[in-house]
């Protein structure tokens, strides 16, 4: 089932180097005054059931600065008089705890990664802090992820210590570095890409091969199972957010996640779902009908959302505000939706956001910033006005069509009723250009209608 489609994945990226995790870093600090302590809590693992976790996924600002996954950790950052120190406390080595549940680098190994200059056991967090904590007059530390940590501080903060009575040491700000950091992930360096890149390729055949199952009279969780067996088989880590297969009526649900159907001939599968690669999401949606032919409705539905998302990703240019994708998409969906009679308003009038008919059909963004986050972080509309796109920045483009016949609040056009029709691609803005990160899936129709297993 996979070994066909995935024979032509490119060779996957290699782990980020030395010298781009100290180029983060250096460009976090190189706005602080050197009286500032980072710290960067790592969540604690959360149990699912009894003694069984969750699986874990750390923090991603913690990644993006240390490139460290583990849990049981905290990354910090202090300026010793001459130079910014970066250190992180770990996980200890322990034989037995080894035996249990794997190998563990310890600080030592750590260490020797090169990716920051001290190490501790995380037995010694608390010292670690403490210390620190003494000699610097601002913090910065994103609260709520690690409340044993926000209590360190808030203690350092507000106890009448003898070296705060008597030296006037201390910390005395708390800030939260979450918008900094944010405004670094936003802009993609090249081994940024190449994960995401790689991420997107994984993605993109896991669809494939989901696509090539002959799907009639199957449910929706043998498709689910299909691709996010295609994440695995790939060398990917997971889906970066649960598999969204709703087959018929149920891909007119946007975040619909129960996928239990069944698959029957004429309906649209709607899959959207994406794998996460060295914490770098993808995020990919396809449709296509069961038995590998469009209906006439379903194919007027698909050319619009079609040429919505092409025209929505040449919008994708640097220098574009953020919402030019968008503003597009919506204009394009709605002269399709008036050209088939669904909308009797003028484009104008479609497209007003209070009283316009695309809004029946179409409710949702265009797309978000994509990187080691989904939905990734990054101001959209600092101080106020729509960001302008830079070359680095990695962005969804994902119009769709929804025509739910159950919704209450619409009437729904007969001929199209229960269907619903999302086409998502993950996207590098260049100075070049819009380039698309996940082209490897195909979403022509003559294209999915060769692929689809009938
Ligand atoms: N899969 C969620 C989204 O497309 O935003
Ligand atoms: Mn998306
Ligand atoms: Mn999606």
């Amino acid at each position: 089932m996979f070994a066909g489609v995935f024979n032509d994945l490119p060779p996957a990226p290699g782990a980020f180097s030395k010298s781009e995790v100290r180029a983060r870093q250096a460009r976090l600090t190189s706005g602080l005054s050197t009286d500032t302590l980072i710290l960067l809590p790592a969540p604690h693992e959360s149990t699912r059931s009894n003694d069984v976790h969750y699986r874990y996924r750390t923090s991603s600002d913690l990644v993006y600065l240390t490139d460290w996954h583990e849990p049981e950790s905290m990354g910090y950052a202090f300026h010793d008089g001459s130079s910014w120190v970066w250190g992180l406390c770990v996980q200890p080595k322990d034989t037995l705890k080894e035996i249990w549940e794997g190998r563990r680098l310890g600080a030592e190994g750590v260490l020797a990664l090169g990716m920051v200059d001290r190490t501790h056991s995380i037995h010694d967090r608390d010292d670690v802090v403490r210390d620190l904590l003494q000699n610097v007059s601002r913090v910065l530390l994103r609260q709520g992820i690690d409340t044993s940590l926000d209590e360190l501080v808030r203690v350092a903060m507000t106890e009448r210590s003898r070296p705060r009575q008597q030296l006037g040491t201390g910390p005395v700000a708390l800030e939260d570095p979450s918008a900094r950091i944010a405004e670094l992930r936003l802009r993609k360096s090249a081994e940024e890409v190449a994960m995401m890149r790689h991420a997107a390729e994984i993605s993109a055949r896991a669809h494939v091969a989901a696509m090539k199952l002959p799907s009639q009279g199957l449910n929706e969780r043998h498709l689910q199972a299909v691709v996010e067996g295609g994440f695995v088989y790939g060398g990917g880590d997971g889906w970066a957010y649960p598999s969204i297969v709703g087959s018929g009526v149920n891909a007119t649900i946007l975040h619909y996640t129960v996928n239990n159907q069944p698959c029957n001939l004429g309906d649209v599968v709607l899959i959207d779902a994406g794998t996460e690669y060295q914490g770098y999401a993808s995020d990919i949606t396809r449709s296509w009908p069961v038995g590998g032919r469009f209906s006439e409705a379903q194919r007027e539905l698909y050319t619009i959302v079609l040429d919505a998302q092409k025209a929505a990703i040449d919008a994708c240019r640097v220098g574009q505000p953020y919402n030019a994708p968008h503003e597009t998409a919506r204009r394009v969906l709605a002269e399709g939706l008036i050209s088939i009679g669904v909308i009797n308003q003028s484009v104008d009038e479609a497209l007003d956001l209070e009283t316009g008919e695309l809004r029946w059909w179409y409710m949702h963004n265009t797309g978000h910033w994509l990187g080691l986050d989904v939905h990734d972080v990054g101001i959209y509309r600092p101080k106020g006005e729509p960001r302008l796109l830079e070359a680095g920045m990695v962005l969804t483009v994902e119009p769709g069509l929804y025509f739910g016949a159950w919704r209450p609040d619409v009437s729904c056009p007969p001929k199209y009723a229960d269907i619903g029709i999302r086409i998502e691609d993950d996207v590098l803005v260049t100075e070049d250009g819009p380039v698309v990160l996940s082209d490897a899936c195909p979403k022509e129709l003559d294209e999915i209608e060769a692929i689809v297993g009938a």
